[in-house]
């Protein structure tokens, strides 16, 4: 078990308490506000609904968090420091005196810094990364690493092991990549408003309607390459390149933001958004951001790529009772309806991942289906047994009624974390030649493999299978 020192736990430091927990490392809290304690839990709980739904493969036992009197009790042992104060220069280098007291020899400072440069944090001798995530930490994989290689290089490990994308800087800059950007279309957008062009909620329409949903999945060169059709980039360059000059945009200037800008600003924002408390927004935004990173990961696109590389980590497998955990994983949103708890389709995806488990036991994995054989479902019967809210844990056991021939009849339990019976879906499938579309006998070793789980199987109670629709014990 790895510990994490989170020193500042305000939006950002919350953030990275959240990540760290809920990826199996204990953390360890210093932030002297007598509030963080509630800020941390309200954090925590947003990321704890969010973070494992994105995994089809449930995330490691959660760490454990303590709250620490001082910088060097949360330091002391750690194998990462995450500082997260406010972004003022002379607080971080304060921080750092007492950081530094109290770091392991081999240890270094990470910092969240949105903008600072490492060389002016480390100016007093200390080690220091800029490792900066982005909001909300515990759901956007993307940090931004600069200073020594060395440091930078073991700093990606460690963000990796935690599910996110470290992007190291080539060369070192303020405000680094992202918020250079953000910056660029922030100056644009005041300006628009100061015009009386647009208003808030016009201007993020404008971004979320449009060209906001190209960014997330092609960034911006892909995106701009399609648009010049199929003679591509070059084509786009040609065609567009002396558009930039013309008097298009007010990059370079920016607006004063006196008292009057400001007030319209709040106005038209209140207007927009004032409906909703910071909390419901986030709920919101995280349901949002969860959504788009399952679509995403069904292609692997962009952060979707990243879920998928972590979760090939996450360990599978294990038994309850004797028999094979084929699915282990945490309710997402999107598997649960307006009733508020699991939809009944989703006990059936459910039920095909718990199938794939047991295929993959057999033999039957992605080099077999790409050989062309594979096993079609033509009947099931799911038992609701439990309600089941979103971002519980079920696991899935396997038992093996039937397998020999075409055959392949599974009987599969879906636990909660508390052993009580949330589920059952009995299932029968038959091997299948993918070229044919016919049902045929699997390969020998596939073949033996399976009888040998229906043997272990057979004599085992199998209460509630083989029953019709409305059978109830
Ligand atoms: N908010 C963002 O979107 C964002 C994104 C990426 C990085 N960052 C960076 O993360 C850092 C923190 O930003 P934030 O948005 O979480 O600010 P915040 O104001 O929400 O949190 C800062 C926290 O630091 C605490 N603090 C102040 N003095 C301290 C001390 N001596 N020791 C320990 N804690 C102390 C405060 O009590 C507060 O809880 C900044 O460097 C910021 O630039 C912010």
């Amino acid at each position: 078990m790895s510990r994490a020192a989170i020193i500042g736990g305000g939006v950002i430091g919350g953030g990275w308490a959240a990540r760290f927990l809920l990826n199996g490392w204990d953390v360890a809290v210093f932030d002297p506000d007598p509030e963080a304690e509630r800020k941390i839990g309200e954090v925590l709980a947003n990321a704890r609904a969010a973070l494992p739904a994105l995994y089809d493969r449930a995330l490691p036992s959660e760490g454990t968090l303590s709250f620490c009197g001082s910088i060097a009790e949360a330091v002391e042992g750690a194998d990462w420091v995450q500082e997260s104060v406010s972004e003022r220069l002379d607080l971080k280098h304060r921080v750092y005196d007492e950081i530094a007291a109290a770091l392991s020899e081999a240890g270094f400072i990470a910092s969240s810094t949105s903008g600072l440069k490492a060389s002016d944090l480390a100016a007093k001798g200390h080690p220091v990364v800029v490792v900066h995530p982005f909001n909300p930490v515990y759901l956007l994989p993307l940090i931004e690493l600069s200073g020594a290689p060395a440091l930078c290089d073991r700093a990606a490990q460690v963000v990796t092991s935690l599910g996110m994308a470290p992007l190291t800087l080539r060369k070192e800059i303020d405000a680094f990549i992202g918020n250079r950007f953000q910056e660029a279309v922030w100056r644009e957008a005041l300006w628009m408003l100061k015009d009386g062009i647009a208003t808030t909620a016009e201007i993020d329409d404008a971004i979320r309607l449009g060209f906001g949903l190209r960014w997330a999945q092609m960034g911006l060169f892909e995106t701009y390459r399609i648009a010049g059709g199929e003679a591509g980039m070059q084509s786009y360059l040609e065609q567009f390149g002396p558009t930039l000059s013309w008097p298009w945009t007010k990059l370079m200037d920016v607006p004063d933001l006196d008292q009057a800008l400001i007030e319209t600003i709040s106005r038209q924002s209140d207007a927009q958004s004032g409906g909703k408390t910071v909390r419901e927004l986030e709920r919101l935004r995280d349901d949002n951001l969860v959504a788009i990173l399952r679509g995403l990961r069904r292609t692997g696109s962009g952060a979707g790529g990243v879920i998928l590389g972590h979760e090939a980590t996450l360990p599978e497998g294990g038994e309850i009772d004797g028999l094979p955990i084929t699915s282990r994983r945490a309710v997402p949103v999107t598997w649960t309806d307006y009733n508020g708890h699991m939809n009944e389709a989703a006990y059936l995806e459910l039920g095909t991942w718990a199938t794939d488990g047991m295929m993959q036991l057999v033999g039957a994995d992605e080099a077999y289906i790409a050989s062309g054989k594979s096993f079609f479902t033509v009947d099931t019967r799911i038992r609701y047994l439990d309600e089941v809210q979103r971002g519980e844990v079920l696991s899935v056991t396997t038992q093996v009624l039937q397998g020999e021939g075409k055959k392949m009849k599974l009987f599969h339990r879906a636990f909660k974390l508390d052993g009580g019976l949330a589920a059952t879906i009995e299932t029968l499938l038959l091997h299948t030649d993918l070229t044919t579309r016919r049902a045929c006998p699997p390969e020998p070793e596939v073949a033996a493999a399976l009888a040998r789980y229906a043997k272990a199987h057979a004599g085992r109670s199998a209460q509630g299978a083989s029953g019709a629709v409305g059978d109830r014990p």
